[in-house]
C-alpha cells in the first residue's frame, strides 16, 4: 500500500502536536510568512498521530527561539517544539503559557487605549492557566474568547 508520509527534515524546527486546524494560526503568530521567506516550510493538518489528530509545522534550517514559540501556547497548548540537527531530534520541549502576552491578542474593549490611535502594543496578564484566563493590562477587561481575538 502506498502511503504519503510527512518527510523528516535535516535541520530546523518541528512544531508538533498542534491543536488540529490551528497550524496556519501558529504560522501567523510566529510571523513566519514574512520573516522566513527563504525557509522551506511544510504544514500538515489533521494528521492522525499516535495520540490522536494533530497539525504539524516544519521549518527547515531555522531553530526557533523558545520564548518566541511560547506565544503559540495560547492556541496550541499541547504543542511540542523539536530542534532537529542532522536528522536527529536534539532538543524537545513543550510550549508553556507566558506570564504576560504582548501583541498577538486584541482587547475587545473599543475604548481601551490599546485600540486607540496611540502606538501601544496590546498586553495581557495571565490570571489562570487552566482554564486560561487573561486580562488586559491597560483596561483590565478579561478576554472572553481568546482564539477569536488573536491578531
Ligand atoms: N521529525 C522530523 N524530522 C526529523 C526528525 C523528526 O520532521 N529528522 C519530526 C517527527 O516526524 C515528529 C517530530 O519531529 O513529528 C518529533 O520527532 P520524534 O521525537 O522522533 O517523534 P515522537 O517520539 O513521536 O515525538 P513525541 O513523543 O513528541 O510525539
Amino acid at each position: 500500500m502506498k502511503e504519503l508520509k510527512v518527510q523528516p527534515i535535516k535541520n530546523g524546527t518541528v512544531i508538533d502536536h498542534i491543536t488540529p486546524g490551528n497550524a496556519l494560526k501558529v504560522l501567523k503568530i510566529l510571523g513566519i510568512t514574512e520573516k522566513y521567506a527563504d525557509s522551506v516550510i511544510s504544514i500538515a493538518m489533521n494528521v492522525v498521530g499516535k495520540r490522536g489528530v494533530k497539525d504539524i509545522v516544519k521549518i527547515e534550517n531555522r531553530e526557533i527561539d523558545p520564548k518566541e514559540v511560547n506565544k503559540i501556547a495560547l492556541i496550541a497548548p499541547n504543542a511540542t517544539i523539536n530542534i532537529i540537527r542532522n536528522y536527529e531530534v536534539v532538543e524537545k520541549y513543550k510550549v508553556s503559557i507566558p506570564d504576560e502576552i504582548v501583541g498577538i491578542v486584541r482587547c475587545a474593549n473599543p475604548n481601551c487605549i490599546s485600540n486607540s490611535r496611540e502606538p501601544i502594543e496590546t498586553k495581557f496578564i495571565v490570571k489562570s492557566r487552566n482554564p486560561l484566563r487573561i486580562k488586559c493590562y491597560y483596561c483590565e477587561r478579561e478576554v472572553e474568547d481568546i482564539s477569536s481575538q488573536i491578531v
